[in-house]
């Protein structure tokens, strides 16, 4: 490479890292997240083409197929995929990177000479060593990991943690082991060692998240994102891909950053989730079927006359309401009420729906003002003087077995208090219990009023009936 093409490329990756902190940065808010993600993609933009138009490249054969087969299968899952299920497309995608980093890795130590790894002695640097080690472990505890996440949150398999005894012990002896072998691999470069310390990641990649089970699954889903980044970086050494490296880094402590923010919105310990098991004693749930007592249930009209005659309402929408894609509709009801006089403001959980910001998405694509919308924190205080918490769609999140019993596999994870509101109307078809499969004592409550139907319908019956 030429002094000149090496400026230009360090210039030109650069230019993508400083972008790729821009869409950080625009992502942190809903008003911005629109010109954060077309930084993302101009920084990704600039990265592929200075990659591809590098004088390392001989052929463009496999190049060009790669990249027109990658968008093909881009395009399609992007235009298809229900917002509903974009935890487990993510799942699957880190899986991606994690087996590009074991692929690399691999290719690296099988063939150093082709990666300008190998020193005047024919041994692989140390420090090649540790990096491809690294991207190798990192890599296929990702892989594997990611498969096990996105088969529990597609419903392949069961939801509930995976646990028996001694389980923490078998994990850190495994750790231990992956260590030793790459300290060992450090001083001897024996295939043995690095095809075993990858062998052995895989399986503790699946042993680090079996025991993860229901509401904790979406802190498993952003530490993989981390897990990822870092995979990457580690392949970034490797390649001595100066734009790998930095993404990489951001990635992977972006994602730190999200799983420590949604442990602390989830009441959980960071370190636990990032060693895995956390979910381990959470088995003991109570049963998610409903019991036989009564539940005072209402109609659309019942609701409409309830609300127009209150000074306040707070909405906590949810699941549910994403998957009856009710946000359009509330909103024009919520105008509806404060034509009528009536304050109306919007309360989020960070876990509410299935993946982080799912709600403050759906509420801004709507349109409802940002002003409007207020975090758990904000808002928790005000439902004591609350006329009406109207709940579309939403459950664990409320749910307040996470206050009172230990037993509760959501014990430990602030709820919106919706039930210190003066009425709770909760908008749910049927009373099968949220994603932690709890049943929900709220549902019970003297001040509850259940409106069973889709989300969608009921909030258009309602407004119908506000007239
Ligand atoms: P959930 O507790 O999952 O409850 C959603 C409720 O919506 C269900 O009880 C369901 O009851 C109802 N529902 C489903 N379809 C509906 C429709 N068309 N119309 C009306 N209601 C409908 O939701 P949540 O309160 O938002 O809590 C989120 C849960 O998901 C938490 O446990 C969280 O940990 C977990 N989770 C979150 C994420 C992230 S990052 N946000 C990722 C993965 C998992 P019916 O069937 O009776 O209608």
């Amino acid at each position: 490479m030429t002094e000149l093409h090496a400026n230009l490329t360090s210039l030109a990756y650069l230019v993508a890292a400083v972008l790729f902190i821009m869409a950080l940065r625009g992502l942190s808010s809903p008003e911005t997240s629109r010109t954060g993600n077309i930084c993302g993609m101009l920084g990704m933009l600039i990265a592929v083409v200075t990659t591809v138009f590098s004088p390392e490249v001989q052929s463009y054969g496999w190049i060009i197929a790669a990249l027109i087969l990658g968008a093909v299968i881009g395009i399609t899952i992007a235009k298809r995929i229900a917002m509903t299920a974009m935890p487990q497309l993510v799942a699957a995608f880190h899986s991606l990177v994690g087996m590009a980093a074991v692929l690399v890795a691999g290719a690296a130590f099988t063939n150093p000479g082709a990666f300008g790894l190998v020193g005047p002695a024919g041994d692989i640097f140390v420090a090649s060593r540790i990096e491809m080690a690294l991207g190798a472990v990192i890599g296929a505890i990702t892989f594997s990991g990611s498969i096990i996440a996105f088969t529990k949150l597609q419903g392949l398999v069961s939801g509930a943690p995976v646990s028996f005894g001694g389980q923490h012990y078998l994990n850190a002896l495994f750790g231990l082991v992956i260590l030793g072998l790459l300290v060992y691999f450090c001083i001897d470069q024996q295939p043995w060692i690095f095809w075993s310390m990858t062998a052995l990641a895989f399986i503790i990649g699946v042993l680090i998240i079996i025991p993860i089970g229901g509401a904790d699954m979406p802190v498993v889903v952003s530490m993989l994102n981390s897990y990822s980044g870092w995979a990457a970086a580690g392949i970034g050494f490797t390649l001595k891909n100066d734009a790998l490296i930095v993404t990489g880094a951001l990635v992977g402590s972006s994602g730190a950053i999200l799983s420590y923010i949604m442990c602390k919105g989830m009441n959980r310990s960071f370190f636990s989730v990032i060693l895995g098991g956390f979910g381990g004693d959470t088995s003991a749930g109570p049963a998610g079927a409903a019991d036989d007592r009564p539940v005072k249930q209402g109609s659309a009209e019942d609701a409409a006359f309830i609300m127009k005659n209150a000074g306040s309402v707070i909405i906590i929408p949810g699941y549910g309401m994403a998957v009856a894609q009710a946000q359009h509709a509330l909103r024009e009801m919520c105008d509806e009420l404060k034509q009528a006089g009536v304050t109306v403001k919007y309360a989020i959980h960070p876990v509410a729906g299935r993946m982080p910001g799912h709600m403050n998405v759906l509420l801004a694509e709507a349109n409802v003002p940002y002003d409007e919308v207020f975090e758990l924190e904000d808002i928790n205080s005000e439902f004591q003087t609350t006329d009406v918490a109207f709940v579309i769609g939403a459950n664990d999140v409320t749910n307040p077995s996470a206050k009172s019993d230990p037993a509760s596999p959501i014990y430990g994870m602030p709820i919106l208090d919706v039930e210190k509101a003066k009425t709770v109307l909760f908008v749910k078809r049927g009373m099968s219990p949220g994603y932690a499969g709890v049943q929900n004592e709220l549902f019970y409550r003297d001040n509850t009023m259940m409106l069973f139907g889709d989300a969608k319908k009921m909030v258009e019956t309602i407004l119908r009936n506000l007239d």
